[in-house]
């Protein structure tokens, strides 16, 4: 899938919105916020996050102009991390793939580092796909799951 990275757009965070609260797309990316479907929560956390300059956050747009997802880096200077969130419909044609590889094409920082469910074999593929390595195993508590599961750290060092 050719997808394209722009500035996020206000009217952009409704169908974030809504894509990260699907209800399968939470079971898999698992390490969510405590109430994803808290909309105030919602607009304050996306308000800080454009506002950050630690943070690079782009719309995924695909060839026919639509909303497909987000892609992210965050963190502190050794601790940089990406994050993504593709919508369903979108799943399998290969656009986390995409969308990560222009994000890395335009953030040079590295390492970068990203955190997956251990269970969450679709994340972990696109991140290998894209050079990332498994470089640690770690438990941590899941909202999505409501108990403390398997993660994994995959880096990517150059
Ligand atoms: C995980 C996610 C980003 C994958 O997006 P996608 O656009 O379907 O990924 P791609 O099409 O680029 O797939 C890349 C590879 O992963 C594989 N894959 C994708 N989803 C999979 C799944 N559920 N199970 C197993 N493999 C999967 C694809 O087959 C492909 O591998 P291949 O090229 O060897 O065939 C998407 O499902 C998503 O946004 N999920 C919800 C949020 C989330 O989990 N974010 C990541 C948090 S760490």
């Amino acid at each position: 899938m050719d997808v394209t990275l722009r500035e996020v757009r206000d009217n952009d965070l409704a169908v974030f919105y809504a894509q990260m609260n699907d209800p399968e797309g939470m079971r898999m990316a698992a390490f969510t916020a405590k109430d994803p479907s808290d909309r105030a929560w919602f607009d304050t956390h996306w308000a800080r996050i454009r506002h950050d300059p630690g943070v690079v956050v782009r719309t995924v747009v695909g060839r026919n102009g639509k909303v497909v997802g987000h892609v992210a880096v965050f963190g502190p200077p050794e601790e940089r991390e990406v994050t993504y969130w593709i919508g369903r419909e979108y799943w399998g044609c290969g656009t986390a793939t995409a969308a990560l590889r222009e994000l890395l094409g335009v953030v040079p920082d590295r390492p970068l580092h990203a955190r997956a469910a251990a269970d969450n074999d679709g994340s972990i593929r696109v991140l290998e796909k894209c050079g990332f390595v498994v470089t640690r195993n770690e438990r941590g508590f899941a909202n999505a799951r409501g108990e403390e599961i398997d993660e994994v750290v995959l880096t990517l060092s150059d």
